[in-house]
């Protein structure tokens, strides 16, 4: 077992995790009860900040609380904190307690007290006390119980173990290299994985995939004869409740030279999975599971041998389930070949076409991850109809931290608003649940899978605001209804804590602090829309350079066999995916969704060119043209760069100079690149329709 270690490796941001965040612990007397490795890991952290600022931390292992927040008088006290482990964490007690993750904190007498049954809940409590610093021990507070409304709260690393000839080492990796792996082996030095797990534990999230979801050659042997590798990532994050799972190839029993093939119904198939899974739980009993991309962009799956998707993925579930592992099966499944000519085919169906008729057949720990859109992460899009679609299935949301066509961490862009909005969507209507009550069931519930945006670079994520991105994904999926501006709000108050700027003395709510934290939610709260102002209008999407998908090229995948097309000509743009007239796209909904987007009159205007391919000259809601809207709002999203960058200026000497630094660069390349978005939209639709702007500003 290896021990947390220290949290801060040489040259690294700490992030949301600053010595300053722990000082309100640090400077007081903390009680701890509990035993167990995850304990040691609350004791290590209240220790650590005591010997900073002066307190003291006494721990009784084996002791149980009895809930009564009497300070501990009884355990040699006083105490101004107490975490405890109640009774119903001992194993065979019977007793019902708090729940597996979940504490209760409350505040009496001058105590605060955390209860929780599980250590990681009570490690969980640790870092919620953290986030309130000197309010936690301020006034007296009812006991309030808090529990994460998804069991999985997991990161998928899209990176490679050797370096990929076009992908890198991090395929859509924004922050440099990868945190585990360095050009074909595991990094010498895995400390930072361990702070990493401390920042995961911090935000919530308690799974981690170590390699892309497109498996190559190198990756498959993790399985296998590299299992080793993945073991020792496993012991880094174990002490943060952090639980490991891997991408694995569907064709590695034949790639590996096992078997003669991979059809997942032939007996050598099902016995090889079988016998290698047992091997990867020898080597880590805690493993979560395997995530699969099968039969998507030319990566192996079991169309080959004439099966479905629900006999691939049941086939390594049948392996997993003796160790109570999950298969995760990715739904991003289309034709990537396909003919531009062919109007039939519509990309947008292709998930729900392949798995909707799949729904029942899945074992009980199967869970279909499904991207948060139809297509591929744009900036707007319709949530995916497969989450509605699969009753019977578990089903994960797929979001992408990641910013690969948000601006690649060049950009600010933060993105809790859109994701908040896909899991405040409600399939079926004002009167039914939320994606994110069908996402976090305890039962049928898959949970919310995020796309890492982290390397090795210092800040974690190459442009420092874009901490707040993997933040917010692990808050979200602990309380998928809490607030984007409020999640922001507590990322500041973390991660600029009033001594951290250059000039100090930015303590009171109007001055420093106050002023930063203003600045920064006028930069970051709608950064996201901002972003969609300046890019593909409407919902239509995919106007990227291709390949590696940063700036914009508005035919760059218009004629490729990519199925991501506009249809923009002399007289309108859009993709018609209706019943009447279109892919029949919309009927993939149920209603009243089915209804709205078939509807040009009730589509919402941002999802106008997804649903429907109209005429320039057509009438938004807001009274504007299509062409209008095109002009002004490419205007207004470059005029909000621009503010942002000049209030960005406003902030030196509150932040660190370096940090200041590299987003005042990273802003005027977001600048220059919004720039040119809007001047290729506009000139493009422009010189397609002939129709003049009405303000007359200048399109070249
Ligand atoms: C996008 C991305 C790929 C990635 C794929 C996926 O298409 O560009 O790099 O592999 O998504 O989610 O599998």
């Amino acid at each position: 077992m290896t021990s947390p270690g220290s949290p801060d490796p040489h040259g690294v941001h700490p992030a949301w995790l600053p010595d300053e965040a722990f000082r309100p612990i640090g400077s007081r007397r903390t009680l701890l009860r509990g035993g167990g490795p995850l304990a040691g890991t609350v004791h290590e952290e209240v220790a650590r900040a005591c010997a900073r600022y002066g307190g003291s931390v006494r721990r009784q292992a084996g002791g149980r609380h009895d809930g009564d927040g009497d300070g501990g008088a009884d355990g040699g006290g006083p105490y101004d904190l107490v975490l405890a482990l109640t009774a119903a964490g001992d194993e065979g007690s019977g007793e019902v307690g708090i729940g597996e993750e979940c504490y209760v904190v409350s505040r009496r007498d001058g105590v605060t007290v955390v209860l929780a049954d599980s250590a990681a809940g009570l490690l969980y409590g640790l870092f919620h006390v953290v986030r309130l610093g000197e309010e936690a021990f301020g006034a007296e507070r009812p006991a309030e119980h808090h529990r994460p409304a998804a069991r999985l709260r997991m990161l998928d690393h899209w990176d490679n173990v050797a370096v990929h000839p076009v992908m890198g080492q991090v395929e859509r990796g924004y922050a440099g290299g990868s945190i585990f792996w360095c050009d074909g082996a595991p990094r010498d030095d895995l400390t930072r994985v361990g702070a990493y797990g401390r920042l995961l534990a911090a935000c919530g999230v308690n799974a981690v995939a170590v390699n892309n979801v497109n498996v190559h050659a190198a990756e498959t042997h993790l399985l296998t004869d590299r299992l080793g590798d993945v073991a020792a990532i496993a012991d880094r994050l174990r002490p943060y409740g952090v639980r490991v799972h891997l991408s694995v190839n569907f064709a590695a029993p034949l790639a590996l030279g096992g078997t003669a093939t991979a059809d997942p119904l032939d007996e050598d198939v099902r016995a090889w999975w079988a016998a290698v899974t047992t091997r990867v739980y020898e080597a880590i009993p805690d493993f979560g599971g395997y995530v699969v991309k099968a039969d998507s962009e030319g990566q192996p799956g079991p169309h080959a041998y004439g099966r479905d998707h629900a006999d691939g993925a049941n086939l390594l579930a049948g392996a997993l389930a003796p160790f109570g592992g999950v298969v995760h099966w990715r739904a991003f499944v289309y034709d990537h070949r396909q003919d531009w000519r062919d109007r039939s085919t519509d990309r947008a169906r292709a998930a729900y076409d392949h798995f909707a008729p799949l729904d029942g057949r899945f074992r009980d720990n199967v869970i279909l991850q499904v991207k948060h859109g139809p297509i591929d992460f744009q900036v707007r899009e319709p949530v995916s109809p497969v989450i509605a679609a699969i009753p019977r299935t578990r089903v994960a949301l797929e979001l992408q931290v990641t910013q690969e066509y948000t601006g690649q961490q060049r950009h600010v862009c933060y993105l809790a608003p859109m994701w908040s909005e896909v899991l405040g969507f409600r399939p079926w209507g004002p009167a039914g649940p939320w994606v994110a009550d069908i996402v976090a069931d305890d039962v049928g519930g898959g949970g919310l899978v995020g796309v890492s945006n982290a390397g090795d670079d210092p800040y974690w994520t190459g442009h420092p605001l874009a901490q707040a991105n993997l933040y917010a994904f692990g808050r979200l999926a602990w309380a998928p209804s809490s607030d984007p501006a409020a999640i922001l709000d507590e990322w500041i108050g973390l991660t600029f804590p009033p001594s951290a700027g250059g000039s100090g003395g930015n303590d009171a709510a109007g001055g420093d602090d106050g002023r930063l934290r203003e600045a920064l939610h006028e930069i970051m709260d709608d950064s996201c829309g901002t972003y969609e102002r300046y890019t593909a209008p409407l919902g239509v999407g995919f106007m990227v350079r291709p390949g590696h998908h940063y700036g914009p090229d508005v035919d760059g995948y218009e004629y490729t066999p990519w199925g991501t097309y506009h249809f923009a000509d002399r007289d309108g743009v859009g993709v018609d995916r209706t019943r009447a007239t279109g892919t029949g796209f919309t009927g993939q909904y149920p209603p009243p969704w089915s209804e709205v987007y078939e509807s040009l009159a009730r589509c919402p205007d941002e999802l106008l060119l997804f649903f429907h391919h109209v005429p320039y000259g057509h009438v938004l809601h807001d009274g504007s043209t299509v062409i209008q809207h095109i002009y002004d709002t490419r205007f207004a999203g470059v005029e909000e760069v621009d503010r942002a960058r000049l209030r960005w200026a406003e902030l030196a000497g509150l932040v660190p100079a370096a940090l200041h630094a590299r987003v005042r660069e990273l802003l005027a390349e977001q600048l220059r690149c919004a720039e040119e978005w809007r001047d290729q939209v506009n000139a493009y639709f422009l010189r397609k329709s002939g129709v003049p702007d009405s303000r007359g500003r200048r399109i070249p």
